[in-house]
């Protein structure tokens, strides 16, 4: 049986996990990285691909930023489309400045794996059976198989960032946490396509056949979703059936046309809010996809786990340095406020954007009145451009 030792016990490498060690390491802390997917799965995920100017901020403080800057694309501003009209958010000018990058999570990985690489940090890819103890001790441990034999690490602090459905948040006693959660009544299709971009910045429309958006990916690759039922067989969608429903949705008065080419990949997601609260117990920390998930809209997920794990590095820092647990007590209370703002936000884009089934004539009504507000009043578009951009970490 292997024992090894280090600092954090990191479990999971996605954006969490990976950000966290190169925080840490950044601090002279070491961490060993558990994952139980390949490498190639996790650089090949599809997930969303939008970088709040925060994350854009630390990948460069990071030194991970350089590809981003070469392959990504600052954007400025977003439309918000209905009533067959498009209405711009100046996203930097309402936010001194502030921007968003449209950079692929799974190329954000890739960054970060090489970089951890790089500098000789181990991750464990594919390792299985992970299995927590002594998380109220000094010295929790985590147990897995790696290669069919049987490993344990003890160390200082654990990172659960192992997402949603991850095993760490089973290892805190259920009657010490609560979970608070939406389920949405409708997923999203989401297709890549090979084709020039339709639009220069991003399309969020509200028609009353439902939501559509139109992102991108590169210059020859474009990402749009479709409102769908939460039960939809992606069978029954035809690629024509998807690309006719995103022209329905997308229709403006004066006649914009999407720009349609092979599609190459088609999924749905469902959408959900969840957050579960208190982000720690003992010894361990939750961070990311672990502790909350928030539904696409907004495309927050990412960002979201960003600043937990900055929160995280700060406290175990200064645990590590100065003996003072105060930022690791504060840990949970610091990100939960962040988390319900950004819960708020995602919420609130997610109710304003698409169709209900049980939407009356009242409730579209409303929403009709919030989405001309959002676009008419300096005061809530400014609203929607600070959230979009996003909030300090430390907010
Ligand atoms: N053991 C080891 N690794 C695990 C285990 C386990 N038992 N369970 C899950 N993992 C891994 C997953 O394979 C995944 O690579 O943990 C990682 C968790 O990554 P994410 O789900 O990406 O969560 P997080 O890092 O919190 O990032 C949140 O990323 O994927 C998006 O939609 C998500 O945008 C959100 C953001
Ligand atoms: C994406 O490009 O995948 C994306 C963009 C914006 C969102 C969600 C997803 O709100």
């Amino acid at each position: 049986m292997d024992q090894m030792n280090t600092y954090v016990g990191i479990v999971g490498a996605g954006p969490a996990g990976l950000f966290l060690s190169l925080l840490l390491a950044r601090e002279g802390i070491g961490s060993i990285v558990l994952e139980c997917r390949s490498r190639e799965e996790v650089e090949t995920t599809i997930r969303a691909g939008v970088l709040e100017q925060g994350t854009m901020d630390l990948m460069d403080e990071l030194g991970v930023g350089e590809r981003m800057h070469r392959e990504g694309a600052v954007h400025r501003g977003i439309e918000l489309r209905f009533d067959g009209a498009g209405h711009r958010i100046d996203l930097s000018g309402l936010t001194d400045g502030r921007a968003i990058a449209l950079y692929a999570q799974h190329e954000v990985l890739k960054d970060l794996i090489a970089a951890n690489l790089r500098d000789g940090r181990e991750i464990f890819f594919g390792i299985s059976e992970v299995r927590l103890s002594e998380i109220t001790s000094p010295k929790p441990r985590i147990q897995f198989k790696r290669n069919g034999e049987e490993v344990t690490i003890e160390c200082a602090f654990v990172a659960g960032c192992d997402g949603y459905h991850g095993v760490t948040r089973l290892a805190i006693p259920a009657s010490r946490l609560t979970s608070y959660s939406r389920v949405y009544p409708f997923g999203w299709l989401g297709i890549l396509m090979e084709a020039p971009p339709s639009s220069d910045e991003l399309i969020y429309g509200y028609h009353e056949r439902g939501f559509a958006l139109v992102s991108t990916r590169n210059p020859k690759l474009q990402r749009m979703y479709i409102q769908c039922d939460a039960e939809d067989d992606i069978e029954r969608w035809t690629d024509e059936a998807i690309l006719e429903e995103l022209q329905r949705r997308l229709v403006t008065a004066d006649g914009w046309r999407l720009r349609v080419g092979p599609v190459t990949s088609k999924t749905i997601v469902a959408m959900r809010s969840v957050v579960t609260e208190p982000m720690q117990f003992g010894r361990l920390f939750l961070a990311g996809d672990a502790a909350h998930i928030v539904p696409a809209t907004g495309a927050k997920g990412l960002n979201l786990a960003i600043s937990d794990v900055w929160h995280l590095s700060r406290g175990l820092a200064r645990f590590a340095k100065q003996s003072s647990s105060d930022l690791l007590e504060s840990y949970s209370g610091h990100c939960l406020r962040r988390v319900w703002r950004t819960e708020h936000f995602s919420w609130w884009m997610t109710s304003m954007l698409h169709r209900f089934p049980d939407d009356d004539a009242f409730q579209q009504r409303l929403r009709r009145s919030q989405l001309e507000y959002t676009v008419r009043s300096r005061a809530a578009s400014t609203s929607l451009a600070e959230n979009y951009v996003g909030q300090p970490f430390d907010w």
